[in-house]
C-alpha cells in the first residue's frame, strides 16, 4: 500500500516537471488546504533539499509567507550551513511580522546555527526614498548580498488571496482585476500565461536580475494554488519545485 503510493507520487513528479518544464519536483501527499500537517511537510522537504543542494559561505534569499515560515520552523542544523547567510529577498510587502522574509530568514539562521542579514525598509515606499534608501551603505551592501545569493526560496499565492492578505490599493485592486493576475511571487503579480501584470513596489530581488547560476527553490501547495504554480511556472521554470498532491492534481487538470 505505502509503496503503491510512493510510486504514484514518483509518476506524479514526473507529469508535473513535464507539464510545468522544470527539473526537479517533489510531491509529498495530500493537500495543504485540507491539513495544516502537509505544508510542514513541505518546510521537511525544502529544508532536505537546502541540505543537498547548498554548501558552506553560500548565501540563500528567501521570500515570506506562511509557507517559508514551515520550512524555517522545519529547520535543522547541517554541516552544509557552515557560515551560510539568511538573507530576506525583498522589503516589506505588507505581511504580519510572523511570516516576513526578515523574520524567517532570522529564524531560519538560528535553526540552521547559521547567519542572517536584515532588510529593514517600511512597506509603501515612495520612489525618492527608495532611490535614496539604495544608497545607504548598509543596504547596498545587503542588496549586493542579495544579488549574490547562491539560492532563493521564495513560495507562489494565487493572486486575489495574496492582494487581501495584504493591504491594498483600489486602484491596485483595479489593475489586478483588468489584467486578470492570478498568480503572485516576490511582490509581482502574473496573469496566466505567465506575463507581469504588476509590481509591488520594494526594494531587493528583482526577477529579471536572476542569473542562470542561481538556484530557484519553489515551494508551494494546496489545490488552491494549482493555477498559481502554472501560471508564475510560465514566466520562468524554477530549478525545483516542492509541491503537494492536491496542487499536483490540479496542476495537471485532475481536479
Ligand atoms: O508575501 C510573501 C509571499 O512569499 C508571496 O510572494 C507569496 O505569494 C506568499 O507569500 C505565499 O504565502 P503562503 O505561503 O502563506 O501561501
Amino acid at each position: 500500500e505505502t509503496m503503491k503510493s510512493v510510486t504514484g507520487l514518483a509518476d506524479m513528479e514526473k507529469r508535473v516537471a513535464d507539464t510545468l518544464q522544470v527539473q526537479r519536483v517533489i510531491i509529498v501527499p495530500e493537500n495543504s488546504d485540507r491539513y495544516s500537517w502537509v505544508k510542514k511537510e513541505l518546510g521537511r522537504a525544502c529544508v532536505q533539499q537546502m541540505k543537498e543542494m547548498l554548501v558552506p559561505d553560500d548565501i540563500v534569499a528567501v521570500a515570506g509567507g506562511t509557507t517559508l515560515a514551515d520550512v524555517a520552523e522545519m529547520m535543522t542544523p547541517d554541516s552544509n550551513f557552515n557560515n551560510v547567510t539568511f538573507v530576506p529577498a525583498r522589503g516589506g510587502l505588507g505581511e504580519k511580522v510572523e511570516i516576513q522574509a526578515n523574520t524567517i530568514s532570522s529564524t531560519m539562521a538560528t535553526k540552521a546555527n547559521g547567519k542572517y542579514r536584515l532588510l529593514h525598509v517600511p512597506d509603501q515606499l515612495s520612489k525618492e526614498t527608495r532611490e535614496s534608501l539604495v544608497l545607504e551603505p548598509g543596504i547596498k551592501e545587503l542588496l549586493r548580498s542579495i544579488r549574490h545569493a547562491k539560492m532563493v526560496v521564495h513560495g507562489v499565492g494565487a493572486a486575489s488571496t495574496m492582494a487581501e492578505r495584504r493591504e491594498t490599493k483600489e486602484e491596485t485592486l483595479d489593475t489586478l482585476e483588468q489584467k486578470q493576475a492570478v498568480a503572485e511571487a516576490f511582490g509581482y503579480y502574473f496573469d496566466k500565461s505567465g506575463h507581469i501584470v504588476h509590481k509591488e513596489k520594494t526594494i531587493g530581488l528583482q526577477l529579471d536580475d536572476l542569473q542562470e547560476n542561481q538556484t530557484v527553490v519553489t515551494v508551494a501547495g494546496g489545490a488552491s494554488k494549482g493555477e498559481a504554480i502554472t501560471a508564475y511556472m510560465k514566466y520562468r521554470p524554477s530549478d525545483v519545485l516542492i509541491t503537494d498532491e492536491g496542487a499536483s492534481q490540479a496542476i495537471l487538470g485532475l481536479l
